[in-house]
């Protein structure tokens, strides 16, 4: 039993509180998140830091902040099976940051893909929008994570933090860190934007109308979204890999995650569907049914502040309790005095 314990996978989960929480994150990647959790051992950071690497407002970022950690508790995160957390409580983070900053070539920084796309878009390009990913790297290594889920965006940060663990195994201390490695979800829905079904469903774009379904939306704004989902002119309901068919490939996806149902099951639901409309309609109340829960758990945790300030404390405590005596002993290595 011991051993069991001891061997299982340490996950670590970074994800952004800026942009509001959408269905697409939680079919595609938290409902996962809830269903792992007893099978291995995980941490689930809100990192409120690399927010900052983009301009925010600041009540608008604390709101968030809050909001998406009692958004994950509501999803089913329980802080008796993981770590919630917020990055900026621990300050191993950003202590190691630096310590692990001694260790990276510019280079590597200069060269990632997300970096360049978002400094091409600013005039001053600010040192906290070069550093993210070592920030990112500190997230993943301090916990000895063995796997880090992540879309495919975020695999280069992940490949660096594995090249960045590697320097520091090289220079200072053999298999000091573990090295982590990406794992890209292939289970869950991914799920596409209702105005656009080629696009992600993004958190960074759910302020766009008719985009997103956000958790939070009222029934009514979430079942006018799936009234104005784009489709196509032929009125056939099937599973179909033509990007003609996007449209009602994603409204069917969404039906088939959150009922679980086979392709079979799923058509067979809708085998008295009239058109699309109808469609539309059942895939919306699939959904209404599906969310309303949640967002009575979420409005339970949001009236009682102090009750999310002690949930968080105690997963800032027991984060720490693993990433400081890891940054410690960096210390302790590269030579720096750790006061005892
Ligand atoms: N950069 C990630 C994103 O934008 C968020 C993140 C920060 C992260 N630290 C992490 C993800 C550590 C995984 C592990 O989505």
């Amino acid at each position: 039993m011991l051993i069991k314990l001891m061997n299982k996978e340490r996950v670590f989960s970074g994800i952004q509180p800026s942009g509001e929480f959408t269905l697409g994150n939680y079919l595609g990647a938290t409902r996962n998140w809830v269903r792992d959790q007893d099978k291995k051992i995980n941490y689930f950071c809100i990192v409120d830091l690399h927010s900052l690497t983009v301009p925010q407002d600041p009540e608008e970022l604390r709101h968030q902040t809050r909001s998406l950690a009692a958004m994950l508790m509501a999803c089913g995160l329980t802080p008796e099976k993981s770590t919630i957390f917020i990055q900026s409580h621990v300050k191993a983070h950003t202590e190691g940051c630096w310590l692990l900053n001694t260790i990276t070539p510019l280079g590597w920084l200069q060269r990632m893909t997300q970096f360049k796309d978002k400094a091409a878009k600013q005039e001053s390009i600010l040192t906290g929008l070069l550093d993210y990913p070592v920030l990112m790297a500190g997230d993943i290594i301090f916990y000895d994570a063995d796997e880090v889920p992540v879309g495919d965006d975020q695999k280069q940060h992940v490949e660096l933090a594995r090249d960045i663990a590697q320097a520091f195994n090289h220079r200072y201390e053999e298999e000091f860190f573990v090295v982590p490695k990406p794992v890209i979800p292939t289970a869950g829905a991914r799920v596409m934007g209702l105005d656009d079904p080629t696009r992600k469903m993004s958190k960074s774009y759910a302020h766009i109308r008719g985009h997103a379904v956000r958790i939070l939306d009222e029934d009514k704004e979430i079942m006018r979204s799936f009234k104005k989902a784009v489709t196509d002119s032929d009125n056939e309901i099937v599973f179909s890999d033509d990007p003609a068919k996007a449209g009602v490939r994603n409204l069917l996806g969404i039906y088939q995650a959150i009922t679980g149902k086979d392709n079979e099951g799923v058509l067979a639901d809708f085998a008295d569907a009239r058109g699309y409309g109808d469609l539309k309609v059942r895939v919306g109340e699939a959904v209404i049914n599906e969310v309303a829960p949640i967002r009575e758990r979420h409005k339970e945790l949001m009236n009682d502040p102090a009750e999310l300030d002690r949930l968080l404390a105690q997963g800032a405590a027991q984060a720490e309790a693993v990433s400081q005596p890891k940054v410690d002993q960096m210390k302790e290595i590269m030579g720096l005095i750790v006061p005892k």
